[in-house]
């Protein structure tokens, strides 16, 4: 439709027509179904039904067309209803958790994996997907870094790009075609900065913290060209996100850039009233609308009072016109208005959950695992006898929580990955449970995964769990946090394996030293004791669908692992929120020495167990020094940062190589380093290669004392490294 239709159209509809389109209702309304991702009790009553402009959590391409169509037939001006999900990692093909995609450092595959996952969900009726989660994420008690990418604000940028362009596609004059879906970036703004790491709490952020370091990421999702930006539940400033004029009007919109629509999360609306912000739903929704906010999700404050608020003169049909205009352009530029229904039966059943995207998840798994340890090149296995042990060499839940339109019967098991990489290999395989994934004391547990007897369960499995480690030559244990322990509202001050693993885990070593570990997880867990019993340590966050072949093709070297880790593994949770890029105080702690009256801990180090960017591979790699092509540049030059690697080891590999710069003194304390650049090479054994890095005066801004982006004459570090630890760089100077 051309813009003066769509003009045309808005004059025509009804106040009432116009408010209803700014509402977002459970998918529960139509499909009993529906995935239900927020508070379930809200908006469920049938008159909004064919009133609604959107709803959420429903999927299906014949289920979605019969509701469109009764939609349209009962809607004034048969406007389409917009269908939205979380397709967080894929829609029928589950990816690994975006968390584990950060991980990959590899941001043309996870653009593939989005278009997989765009492909997937039109066909399936779909419209706009509520992803990339641009948050950064610090914070490891907080249950939501699983659907981040990590620590790094450079890293959430390349990665929440990638995202948004897979999901969205090639853009043609703004539009996006069938086999894509528009993008909504969230939670905006800063919503891993909760306080304690605790879900849904304020955040206390400065300026330069929140400019610097947290917006950058929802940036480059709205330079990619991302739809829709999505509210956060926290306060900022002391006020909630889905009613603070200043961030979304001011930066958001002006300085960001950011013309599309702005859709409140779950109830975000209707909770002004809970944070004590608003009076009312009245004056939740008045203070929405100020804000820009265009869709109120599920949440009763527009539908209830939008139109009260316009008649008695609060909101001006101009400010309600403005939202509408940009819930029908979306519309439009969806092509919902020619083809309501984007998708088709042939179309659905051809690639949903087909091989091309199943190879590709197997692949993506494989990139994503993380080698912490592998002492003794226990890894890969080459033994005749070999044991699984553990909750996870079965069971289905090995993709993330936010998997929410999949069928787990479609996930490959580690058993089953193991029984198909061994077939006809000689080598035999035993498998036992060991013990249940929780405590019996656990909140999931009580609420959700009751086991009856489950002191008797776990001494039977542990007694069989022996027997087989005594058995082999080798033992894979496959442990890790339950899928429902992280994601949205799964905040946990104890971040470690449940005391039941770890007691099999120490069981088993009392009997078989030969441990290889698997850790399935959605965020940074302690994993001092895993690598005290354990030869060697693979992270394999939550694969999704292929998750066992992904697994095996690695820990049996027919792939090789490459991931390196998005966010920082600590020593204990005491020293969470812990990243690298942290400022050096005024008292830094040295690196020897026990730094008395320094910045430092009495019972930790500062540093991680494992640093951001860290990662093994089944060889070794040698960096020669950090050259630089000159020592000095202006704001017009560049210099050529170069180091040689060389492949030091027995067998091929890829080495993520990672720059990082420091900018010694400025305007505003400046990190102790920030990656500003990564590159894969792969080398055979013995093989050498040169990698170079242009540094060019725009990797060097920050929001200065002025208030603005820009950089300042001086000193800079530049280091050339395999992750954030390196200390192998060459000092240049701006001038
Ligand atoms: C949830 C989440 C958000 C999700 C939305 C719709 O509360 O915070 O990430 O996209 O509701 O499911």
């Amino acid at each position: 439709m051309k813009e003066t239709q769509l003009i045309e159209l808005l004059n025509d509809m009804s106040l009432e027509e116009k408010v209803m389109q700014l509402v977002q209702a459970p998918g529960g309304l139509f499909d009993d179904n529906a995935a239900i991702t927020g508070i379930a009790d809200v908006n469920n009553s049938n008159a909004i039904k064919y009133k609604i402009g959107s709803t959420l959590s429903i999927w299906g391409e014949e289920k979605l067309k019969k509701i469109q169509q009764e939609y349209m037939e009962k809607q004034p001006h048969h406007i389409p209803i917009l269908f939205m999900l979380d397709v967080i990692n894929g829609h029928k093909t589950v990816f690994p958790c975006p968390l584990a995609q950060g991980a990959t450092f590899d941001p043309e595959l996870v653009k593939e994996g989005a278009q997989a996952a765009a492909l997937e969900s039109a066909a399936d009726g779909i419209h706009v997907t509520f992803s990339p989660m641009a948050d950064l994420s610090r914070d490891a008690r907080w249950g939501r870094v699983m659907e981040s990418t990590g620590e790094d604000p450079y890293l959430n940028g390349i990665m929440a790009a990638a995202m948004t362009e897979g999901y969205q596609g090639e853009l043609k004059d703004n539009a996006i075609d069938e086999n894509h879906v528009a993008a909504c970036v969230k939670h905006f703004a800063a919503y891993g900065g909760a306080v304690a790491g605790r879900d849904y709490n304020n955040v206390e952020l400065s300026e330069y913290a929140l400019r610097d370091q947290y917006l950058p990421a929802y940036q480059k999702a709205i330079d990619a060209g991302a739809k829709m930006v999505m509210t956060s539940f926290n306060t900022l400033d002391g006020i909630p996100s889905s009613g603070n004029k200043r961030l979304m009007n001011e930066i958001l919109r002006k300085d960001m850039g950011f013309d599309g629509v702005l859709i409140s999360d779950w109830g975000a609306v209707g909770e002004m009233v809970n944070h004590g912000y608003a009076q009312d739903l009245s004056d939740a929704a008045y203070k929405g609308i100020k804000a820009g906010v265009d869709i109120d999700m599920c949440s009763d404050s527009y539908p209830k009072n939008l139109e009260k608020l316009v008649n008695d003169g609060m909101i001006s049909m101009e400010e309600l016109d403005k939202c509408v205009y940009r819930v029908l352009k979306l519309k439009n530029e969806l092509g919902l208005f020619e083809n309501p229904n984007r998708s088709s039966k042939e179309k659905a059943d051809s690639v949903l959950l087909c091989e091309k995207h199943r190879a590709l998840a197997r692949k993506a798994v494989a990139k994503s695992l993380v080698l912490l340890k592998n002492d003794e090149e226990i890894l890969p296995l080459k033994a005749d006898k070999i044991a699984f042990i553990g909750p996870y060499i079965e069971g289905e839940d090995i993709r993330s929580a936010w998997s929410v339109s999949t069928d787990d019967k479609d996930n490959v098991s580690i058993r089953e990955g193991a029984v198909k990489a061994f077939e006809g290999s000689g080598t035999e395989i035993r498998f036992a449970k060991g013990c249940t994934v929780l405590d019996n004391d656990s909140l999931l547990t009580r609420d959700s995964f009751h086991i009856d007897n489950w002191e008797e369960t776990n001494a039977e499995l542990l007694e069989e769990a022996l027997e087989t480690a005594k058995w082999a030559d080798v033992v894979v244990m496959c442990l890790g946090e339950h899928t429902f322990q992280s994601g949205e509202c799964t905040s946990r001050t104890n971040i470690t394996l449940s005391l039941i693993q770890q007691k099999l885990l120490n069981a088993v070593a009392e009997v078989n030293s030969n441990i290889v570990s698997l850790i399935m997880e959605g965020r940074p867990i302690e994993l001092g004791m895993v690598c005290e019993l354990s030869k060697a340590v693979m992270i394999t966050w939550f694969p999704g669908t292929e998750g066992g072949n992904g697994i095996l093709d690695v820990i049996t070297g027919r792939a090789l692992p490459e991931g390196r880790l998005p966010m920082s593994f600590p020593h204990s949770v005491g020293q969470e929120p812990l990243n690298y890029n942290s400022f050096k105080t005024g008292r830094p702690k040295p690196a020897t020495g026990n730094g008395d009256f320094t910045s430092r801990y009495l019972d930790s180090p500062n540093t991680p167990l494992f640093a951001f960017g860290y990662g093994l591979t089944y060889t070794t790699f040698e960096y020669s020094e950090v050259s630089l092509d000159k020592s000095q540049m202006s704001s017009q030059d560049k210099i050529t940062a170069t180091a040689r690697i060389k492949n030091t080891g027995k067998c091929e590999g890829t080495e993520t190589v990672q720059l990082y710069l420091c900018d010694v003194s400025g305007s505003r304390v400046r990190p102790v380093k920030e990656l500003k650049g990564f590159k894969k090479v792969s080398l055979k054994a013995g093989e050498e290669a040169t990698v170079s890095f242009e540094i060019c005066e725009a990797m060097l801004r920050f929001w200065t004392d002025e208030n603005k982006f820009a950089s300042e004459k001086g000193q800079f570090i530049c280091y050339i490294g395999p992750d954030s630890a390196t200390t192998n760089s060459a000092l240049f100077e701006l001038r």
